[in-house]
């Protein structure tokens, strides 16, 4: 598969990965709709793009159908087509299950879950259009439940499941569903995570040794979508986590126990 003139939505692209894979593609000559809240973030991120081709935002909250709706919408309006969608869009939080707020629970699931579902179900019929694909962004969070950060664990475990079903229902229908499972990838510094009360807070330092770019993580999410692949790990600890699951799922627990400062 090749990106150019295709028409893409990349959720949640006013900063980080998002918006790098906004620039691949437009250097690949794809058009491209990029969502995100946060209109002024997005003003900026369509600056910075523009020169390399076309780009157009659309300000949506993921878990409000009606923004879905306008997502969708605005792309056809805008270009007349949509090719694919990446859903990139997505938050994180931690804290044990017995002190999150209600509102940290619905937000996470709002916008990793039940936005991805909205509009990937309002998008189809138009991908269905142009035997185009669907691409979930997922983590090796979402391999195996990883204490303290449930909420974003069940989300992202949820992606292999919903590819797992839409990847057959739609192959009739020629669209390619796949979830891309990357790793700890470089954050922006404004980045924020939810704590358990809902306070957006600084997401923790990682050990560079262990993390990728942006840039090359986007770069093997685009090389996936390219290639169709159903399924793929994106780092080295991905695929650790991943052996470790499948053939020792009792030691990883017991790893996990031991690391554990509660
Ligand atoms: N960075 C990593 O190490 C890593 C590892 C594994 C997986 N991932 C996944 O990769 C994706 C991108 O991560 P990132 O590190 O680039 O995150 P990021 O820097 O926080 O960017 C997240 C993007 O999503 C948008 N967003 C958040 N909530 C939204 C909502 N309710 N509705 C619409 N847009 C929303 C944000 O814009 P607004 O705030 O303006 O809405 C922003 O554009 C996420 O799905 C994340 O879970 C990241």
């Amino acid at each position: 598969m090749h990106f150019n003139n295709k028409v893409f939505i990349v959720t949640g692209a006013s900063q980080g990965i998002g918006k790098e894979l906004a620039y691949q593609l437009l250097q690949q000559n794809a058009k491209l709709i990029i969502t995100g809240r946060n209109e002024d973030r997005l003003r900026l991120a369509k600056e910075e793009l523009s020169s390399l081709g076309a780009v157009e935002y659309v300000v949506a909250d993921m878990g409000v159908w009606e923004d879905c709706q306008r997502v969708a919408d605005s792309t056809l309006t805008q270009y007349g087509k949509i090719d694919g969608i990446i859903h990139n869009a997505g938050m994180s939080a931690f804290g044990k299950v017995a002190d999150m707020k209600r509102e940290v629970i619905d937000e996470i699931i709002n916008t990793n879950l039940r936005g991805v579902l909205y509009l990937t179900n309002l998008v189809l019929p138009a991908i269905r259009a142009q035997n185009g694909s669907v691409l979930f962004v997922g983590s090796i969070a979402g391999l195996h439940g990883l204490p303290d950060y449930s909420l974003y664990s069940l989300t992202k475990m949820s992606l292999t499941a919903l590819a797992q079903s839409l990847h057959v229902e739609e192959a009739a229908n020629g669209v390619f569903v796949g979830v891309a499972h990357i790793g700890f990838t470089e954050n922006e510094s404004v980045k924020k995570t939810l704590n358990a009360s809902g306070e957006p807070v600084d997401v923790p330092r990682r050990n560079s040794l262990l993390t990728n770019s942006r840039q090359v993580t986007a770069s093997s999410i685009l090389k996936q979508l390219k290639r169709k692949k159903y399924w793929k790990l994106h780092s080295k600890v991905g695929l650790a986590n991943h052996f470790m699951v499948r053939f020792f799922p009792r030691v990883l627990f017991t790893i996990f126990k031991w690391n554990y400062k509660g």
